[in-house]
């Protein structure tokens, strides 16, 4: 692999950035120093360092983001902005895309990664991964929407799994209610559907958690990070190499 190529995927910095680099004699690969961009190197077994710190490949990576609205799930649009134009070169150069979808409308927690075997498997039914969101509705919501989400809320192409609706607050005299929503699958628009099945209507939705990933409330909206090494082990549950 070209050497700029590798320091971009170590998340070194862009281009421009590691050209400096490469110029200012601070890269040495196998002790040393190298100018030249496109010298191939094995990202294996050749020891790459900057400034005597030692660079690891790696072949997967995972950002957690702070997804706000008016941005689209996909990694390119010629209209919107994608979640993928919120993200750094890296995640763009890493063929990063995101884990299931949300809403334009809708904010909150989205994982982004380039691991195909942990998308597949969080995406799958058969895993049952439990997604948890709040909802703002305009409503009253009851203890039989609780009931009927519990027994799953029939929709006109399919019956929902039973799902968890916690009410959190209502207000009569405004007509709205703040409640929390957690479903194992990842229907279109599904929680918009469930609450209108339910002869009310969400107003705003964020996701706060999937699987055992949870929203970062030090992340404001638009923004992001890199999953932890702790965040990356609680992946383990889904038996794919991470
Ligand atoms: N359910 C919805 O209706 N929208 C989302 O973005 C996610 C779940």
């Amino acid at each position: 692999m070209r050497l700029d190529k590798f320091l971009v995927d170590c998340g070194i910095g862009s281009r421009n950035e590691i050209k400096k680099l490469l110029k200012t004699k601070q890269v040495l690969v196998n002790g040393e120093i190298s100018t030249l961009a496109k010298q191939q190197i094995d990202e294996q077994n050749d020891h790459v360092t900057i400034n005597g710190q030692t660079l690891t490949h790696e072949k997967f990576v995972y950002y957690l983001l702070n997804k706000p609205q008016g941005v689209i799930s996909a990694t390119q649009d010629e209209y919107h902005t994608t979640v993928l134009d919120l993200l750094d070169e890296t995640a763009r150069h890493k063929d990063v895309f995101p884990v299931g979808r949300l809403d334009i409308d809708t904010h909150g927690l989205l994982l982004l990664t380039n691991n195909g075997q942990l998308a597949h498997a969080m995406l799958s039914p058969k895993k049952h991964v439990d997604k948890c969101y709040q909802a703002k509705i305009d409503g009253v919501m009851t203890q039989d929407d609780v009931q009927a989400f519990a027994q799953g809320i029939v929709l006109k192409d399919f019956t929902c799994q039973p799902a968890q609706l916690t009410i959190l607050s209502t207000s009569k005299k405004e007509n709205t209610s703040l409640v929390q929503i957690t479903i194992k699958e990842g229907k279109f628009h599904q929680i918009k559907r469930m609450v209108k099945a339910c002869g009310k209507t969400v107003t705003d939705l964020q996701r706060l958690s999937m699987g055992p990933l949870q929203l970062d409330p030090n992340l404001a909206l638009g923004d992001y990070r890199r999953l932890t090494p702790k965040e990356i082990t609680s992946l383990d549950i889904f038996n794919v190499a991470l």
